[in-house]
């Protein structure tokens, strides 16, 4: 059965003037709302003691497992709002299904996918002042996480878990992600091996990704791009979105689903490629066939896709031993269409033929 959030409001909400002068320029992640979800589990009593509440520190145990053995999982999706002034989340039901597979892999206990999208759903009622008006490219970013807050030291799954969910104002994730970013192709590092928590979204996998991240920006690069596979030869992802390829034979080419996140954006845009007229193919992609592409013209564009990033050009990437520039250097012509596509779909000025959003207010 479905858990209902029941709304504790907060007695200090934040004064409209400041909630509006955040909203004027949210930034990714900087501002949170006024309240948060959660929910407890424990063997015996389940998950129990849901609501939705003001957003507070936790007071944990500093032997509470999550802070020496990193036993976590979290999720992002996003709330938008229309024209008519309706509030709607993008695909969520598949975000519940990742959080489910995360808690597998990190022997967590599952929520069912309905509780899960009530608890979101419950906080965008609950912090609705807080979702951006209709006609920018803003939305509500929401976080939903779970770690073990039981305290013990020893590595044995947690008997104690704590469910949460945030949310913030959200503007673009990157300063220029429209205009394009350059990748990083580390040599250096990896982000995730066969039978490792590559497919899995818990903490421990972004915790690892800041060397290589810092490696990137060093290199004056915005992000990194991960090899994988066979002697790290073959494309991956990226550090939070994963990547396609157009090609002259107009294919849609993106890794196959195995090491990567099962991206919902990427599901997204693999459904909408024939609405645009590319074949869809997931497969391995050699970093050797990508670089031999973009020279011989054969490969003509590439993006990353992610929910914080939407549609992000990429426009070049650059290695310990290459640098390269993706077509002329400037967002690719089916790049900008998914891009818009996408935020059509999600801000209801295109029609939802593939059933994607879920009305909330
Ligand atoms: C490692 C990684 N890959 C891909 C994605 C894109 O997934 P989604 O489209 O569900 O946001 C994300 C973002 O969650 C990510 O962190």
């Amino acid at each position: 059965m479905t858990a209902q959030f029941p709304l504790v409001p907060t007695d200090h909400p934040t004064p409209p003037q400041t909630r509006e002068e955040i909203l004027a320029d949210p930034g990714f992640g900087r501002h949170f709302t006024d309240h948060m979800a959660t929910a407890v589990w424990s063997p015996d009593a389940g998950w129990h003691d849901q609501r939705v509440g003001a957003l507070e520190p936790f007071t944990m145990h500093p032997g509470a497992a999550v802070l020496h053995y990193a036993q976590e999982i979290l999720e992002g999706l996003k709330a938008f709002r229309h024209a008519d002034g309706s509030v709607w989340l993008f695909r969520p039901e598949l975000n519940a299904r990742r959080f489910a597979a995360s808690a597998r892999r990190m022997v967590l206990p599952e929520l069912d996918e309905e509780t899960f999208v009530e608890s979101v759903a419950a906080l965008v009622r609950a912090d609705e002042a807080w979702v951006p008006p209709y006609g920018g490219e803003q939305s509500l970013y929401l976080r939903p996480f779970m770690f073990a807050s039981e305290a013990f030291l020893g590595v044995r799954p947690a008997q104690q878990v704590t469910y949460c969910v945030l949310a913030c104002p959200a503007g673009s994730y990157f300063p220029n992600g429209v205009t394009g970013v350059t990748l990083w192709v580390s040599t250096t590092y990896s982000r995730a091996s066969i039978g490792g928590t590559g497919a899995a979204k818990c903490g421990g996998n972004y915790a690892a990704s800041l060397a290589p991240q810092r490696e990137a920006l060093g290199h004056g690069c915005e992000q990194v791009l991960y090899l994988g596979g066979e002697g790290r030869r073959s494309i991956d992802e990226s550090g939070t979105m994963n990547v396609f390829f157009v090609t002259r034979d107009h294919q849609l080419l993106t890794p196959g689903l195995g090491t990567i996140l099962d991206g919902v954006t990427r599901d997204s845009v693999l459904t909408l490629a024939a609405e645009h007229g590319l074949e869809p193919v997931q497969r391995t992609i050699d970093l050797d066939e990508m670089r031999d592409g973009f020279a011989d013209g054969s490969m003509t564009e590439a993006f990353a896709a992610g929910t914080a990033a939407v549609i992000t050009p990429i426009i070049g990437l650059k290695s310990d031993d290459f640098a390269l520039t993706i077509g002329d250097g400037a967002p690719g012509k089916y790049t900008q269409q998914f891009r818009e596509r996408l935020l059509d779909i999600q801000s209801g000025r295109a029609a939802d033929t593939h059933g994607w959003m879920r009305r909330v207010l």
